[in-house]
């Protein structure tokens, strides 16, 4: 299955590579159809089904209000349409919610890659205090073992109680069908020339030419999965954030980001860390001054004033639109 998927992408990729061409090593690929899966965590029709019920229940948090889907709505492609997230009690968090569509095919997640899997991942929100704020695992655990439905589900998938690890297993197995192969943009690369609109094209060589996007936003993702500091200004409730750093403890990481990946960033306004950005015209015009001053002395030489005119920044933007996935919105509502 996993070869044939394999053997019948390869070719078309290689020849949609000829025809879009690169820019020096970065590469820009289609995304595979399906996300890598560990096998410690294979995925069934079942468990994927109990992690939807958990990703959209509010009884995961401390006092029913708050589900993963408040943040991360599916009508926002899957991030969270507030600058930053609200939680349990009206607690502001600190950063705005990245989507969750494709989320699987990153190697670390958050913004500063604190977090490796994803089922490491979604056990992290329940204890949060300013998500979903329960005093510890344990009591989420003991609140669904006390919903007859939820011990059903548990021991029909797992042959087990509801456990913690449990819990973090069926919401990553949902959270792997949450991805959207397929794009315009994947259709291009791929060899099907009238995929994208002739603005988008124009567009797509601004983004791997003139503009130098493709020097971070590159692979299937449209991310390096590595960070920078843009010079992003620091908005909302934060007065600083030093982002990688706090994780890393090298000086060298201050302010530093994960650079986010593109696909669907038509639906997940505001952008940014912080949110700072309503529209991805906003965030083109950021780039075309050169990016900002964060007082962060660590900000990426990549970013120089761009020079783009009117035009160019709109079909850049035109580009971007065209990395939305079709069936993600149908497709995954509850
Ligand atoms: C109160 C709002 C809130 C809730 C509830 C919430 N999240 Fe998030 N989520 C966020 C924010 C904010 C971030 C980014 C935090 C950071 O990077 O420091 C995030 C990050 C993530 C990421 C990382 C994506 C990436 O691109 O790195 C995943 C995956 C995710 N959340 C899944 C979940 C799941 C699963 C649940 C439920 C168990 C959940 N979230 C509950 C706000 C929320
Ligand atoms: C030096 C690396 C680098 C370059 C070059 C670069 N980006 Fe980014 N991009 C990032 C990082 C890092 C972030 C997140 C920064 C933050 O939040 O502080 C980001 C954020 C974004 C976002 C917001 C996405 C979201 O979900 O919030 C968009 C859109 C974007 N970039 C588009 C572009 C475009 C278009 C170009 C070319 C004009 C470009 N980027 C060039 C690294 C880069």
């Amino acid at each position: 299955m996993q070869l044939r998927i394999f053997l019948g992408l390869f070719i078309p990729i290689l020849s949609g590579l000829l025809a879009a061409g690169t820019v020096g090593a970065q590469q820009l690929l289609p995304l595979l159809p399906s996300p890598p899966v560990p096998l410690s965590n294979l995925q069934t029709p079942s468990k994927v089904s109990l992690g939807k019920t958990l990703f959209f229940d509010p009884k995961l948090s401390v006092n029913g209000s708050i589900s993963c889907a408040s943040c991360h709505m599916p009508k926002a492609g899957y991030a969270d349409p507030r600058p930053v997230s609200i939680g349990v009690g009206g607690k502001r968090g600190g950063r705005n919610a990245p989507s969750v569509l494709n989320a699987a095919y990153l190697d670390r997640q958050f913004w500063d890659g604190r977090a490796g899997s994803l089922e490491e991942q979604a056990i992290g929100p329940l204890t949060n205090p300013v998500e979903m704020k329960n005093p510890s695992n344990r009591s989420v655990v003991e609140r669904l073992r006390k919903i007859s439905s939820y011990r059903r589900a548990f021991q029909e998938v797992f042959g087990g109680d509801v456990s913690i690890d449990h819990i973090g297993e069926a919401i990553a197995a949902y959270e792997r069908t949450l991805v959207t192969p397929e794009t315009p943009y994947d259709r291009f690369l791929m060899g099907d020339m009238k995929a994208l609109s002739p603005n988008a094209k124009k567009g797509f060589l601004i983004f791997k030419g003139k503009a130098r996007c493709v020097l971070c936003h590159s692979g299937a993702l449209l991310s390096d999965q590595s960070y920078h500091n843009l010079g992003v200004p620091q908005t909302g409730t934060l007065a600083v954030d030093v982002g990688r750093y706090a994780i890393s403890h090298d000086p060298a990481d201050k302010g530093k980001f994960r650079t986010p990946p593109l696909r669907n960033v038509a639906l997940t306004s505001p952008y940014m860390h912080d949110g700072t950005f309503r529209t991805l015209k906003k965030v083109v015009d950021f780039y075309n001054q050169g990016g900002g001053n964060s007082g962060f002395k660590t900000k990426d030489p990549l970013l120089v004033p761009l020079h783009l005119t009117t035009q160019e920044k709109n079909e850049l933007v035109d580009f971007l639109l065209s990395l939305t996935g079709e069936t993600a919105l149908e497709k995954n509502q509850p």
